[in-house]
């Protein structure tokens, strides 16, 4: 099928893990290695779309006609995210992290007693924030990675966060999620459920692209 122009939008992609720091030379982070995200950004800008990348710490190149914009932590990837609305679009498929540690000790933090207790505290949900900002983009796409139940996992959050669509993932299996360069996609609208792949991440991003044209199209 043939590809529908994006000409024109403006389209807002997160992508990859955060990091949290602990102290100067640990973090707390998660395996997500960008991939997803950075293949929808690509796809977004080959169609012509205005493109904005907010990367988290990945080892990945930055996609040709793409405005990057690297992050570490998930509180600078919600201040960049924010500070580049208004959108058309916004995609959010970093793996951000939940909780980050209270307070980032200044120096290395030396072993001592048999437990170390962390406290943490939870990070802002930018997904739920562009959503529910005054300048929302008219299109609002989420990801959900799960391990277990996944369609009641991705419709709550489709509800909860006021998302037009989600596409959920299943990690842990092999030939989709995080590190691979294939992925499966199940995406979830209010009205509807259409599954994607499993397929190489840059066609996924392009049949997600697709939906999303059609969305703003209808
Ligand atoms: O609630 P959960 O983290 O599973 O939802 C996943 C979706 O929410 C992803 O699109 C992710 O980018 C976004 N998210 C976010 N900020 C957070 C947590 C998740 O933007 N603190």
């Amino acid at each position: 099928t043939a590809a529908v122009s994006l000409a024109g939008l403006r389209i807002v992609v997160s992508a990859g893990p955060t990091f949290e720091d602990i102290d100067p030379v640990r973090f707390i982070g998660n395996r997500s290695s960008g991939k997803m995200g950075f293949a929808i950004a690509a796809a977004a800008a080959r169609r012509g779309a205005q493109v904005v990348l907010v990367a988290g710490p990945v080892h990945l190149d930055t996609p040709a006609s793409v405005q990057r914009i690297d992050v570490r932590s998930a509180t600078q990837l919600r201040d960049a995210v924010i500070a580049a609305l208004p959108a058309d679009v916004y995609i959010g498929a970093a793996a951000v992290a939940d909780y980050a540690p209270r307070a980032i000790a200044g120096n290395k933090i030396k072993k001592s007693a048999d437990i170390l207790t962390l406290e943490l505290v939870r990070t802002p949900d930018t997904l739920a924030e562009v959503s529910a900002s005054p300048s929302r983009p008219r299109c609002v796409v989420g990801f959900a990675a799960e391990t277990e139940n996944i369609e009641a996992h991705a419709r709550g959050k489709l509800q909860k966060k006021n998302l037009d669509l989600i596409a959920a993932n299943r990690v842990g299996v092999a030939g989709s999620g995080f590190e691979s360069d294939d992925n499966a996609l199940t995406v979830y609208s209010r009205d509807g459920v259409q599954a994607l792949g499993p397929a190489p991440k840059t066609q996924l991003a392009d049949e997600l692209l697709t939906l999303i044209a059609e969305r703003l199209h209808a």
